[in-house]
């Protein structure tokens, strides 16, 4: 059958419009998000959390804040590696928006950072305290956690503290059973730690952990219910726009 080229142009010319509107309305809901977002920052006085020195990415950082804010109302989040603050404010900003509490985890010492051993203890606080009211610092190694210090179960923990395979193993095991049916556990630096990316797949092998998100090195899991069919809760899938970093 012979095609008519001036058929064929129009049919590209539809798809490709197509493809472009899909894309703008993809991104115009990102942008809307995002300034939705740093609208809420700014009302919780956290204007400056993009100028606290993070190895978390902006895409990543935005992310930790619609995990924490798809939690249910009064929820408990744990992060264990809270360095300077900054993933604690994005955390504690999603959190804040449904009454939640979060619990930090550090020694506060720079343990495994390239910058090497100092105390950050006071640039943690500084840069928290806007929502200091809903913090709670646990100033230890994260191996020495008991369940006296957590006291409540986690529907959010956060892992980026040490990255070697022996503490994120050992990270994972320590809190899994104070995570409720559902929850959900985020591995910071899952692609260019290899310990973290083993642990990662260690945990899906035992079937007690199923693979519900990645973006850029952040990959996140949810506790896979052993007594019901449903999930405790449902998160909402961060929107994915290849963008700069200017978006933070
Ligand atoms: C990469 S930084 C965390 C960055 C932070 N989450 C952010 O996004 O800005 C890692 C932190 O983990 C802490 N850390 C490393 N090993 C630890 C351990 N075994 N127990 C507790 N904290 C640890 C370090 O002191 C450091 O502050």
């Amino acid at each position: 059958m012979k095609l008519n080229p001036f058929k064929n142009l129009l049919r590209i010319f539809v798809y490709k419009a197509m493809g472009f509107t899909a894309f703008s309305i993809k991104k115009s809901s990102y942008w809307l998000e995002t300034i939705q977002m740093k609208a809420y920052l700014k009302s919780l006085h956290l204007n400056n959390v993009g100028k606290i020195f993070s190895y978390t990415t902006p895409e990543e950082l935005r992310t930790l804040f619609i995990l924490a804010r798809s939690c249910p109302a009064n929820s408990t989040a744990l992060e264990i590696g809270s360095h300077l603050g900054a993933s604690a404010c994005y955390i504690g900003a999603g959190l804040n928006w449904i009454d939640g509490k979060l619990l930090c985890v550090d020694t506060w010492q720079n343990d495994t950072v390239p910058e090497g051993a100092r105390d950050t203890f006071d640039e943690f606080k500084k840069n928290t305290s806007a929502i200091n009211n809903l913090i709670t610092p646990i100033r230890k190694r994260s191996e020495n956690l008991t369940s006296t210090d957590i006291l409540t179960m986690l529907h959010l923990v956060f892992i980026d503290g040490d990255h070697s395979y022996a503490a994120a193993k050992k990270d994972l095991e320590i809190i899994t059973p104070w995570v409720v049916d559902g929850g959900i556990v985020a591995l910071h630096d899952s692609i260019f730690f290899e310990g973290v990316s083993k642990t990662l797949g260690e945990a899906l092998a035992s079937g007690d952990w199923q693979l519900a998100g990645n973006i850029q090195n952040l990959t996140w899991l949810r506790k896979v219910s052993k007594n019901r069919t449903e999930f405790a809760f449902k998160i909402e899938q961060p929107k994915i726009v290849e963008i700069s970093n200017s978006a933070r």
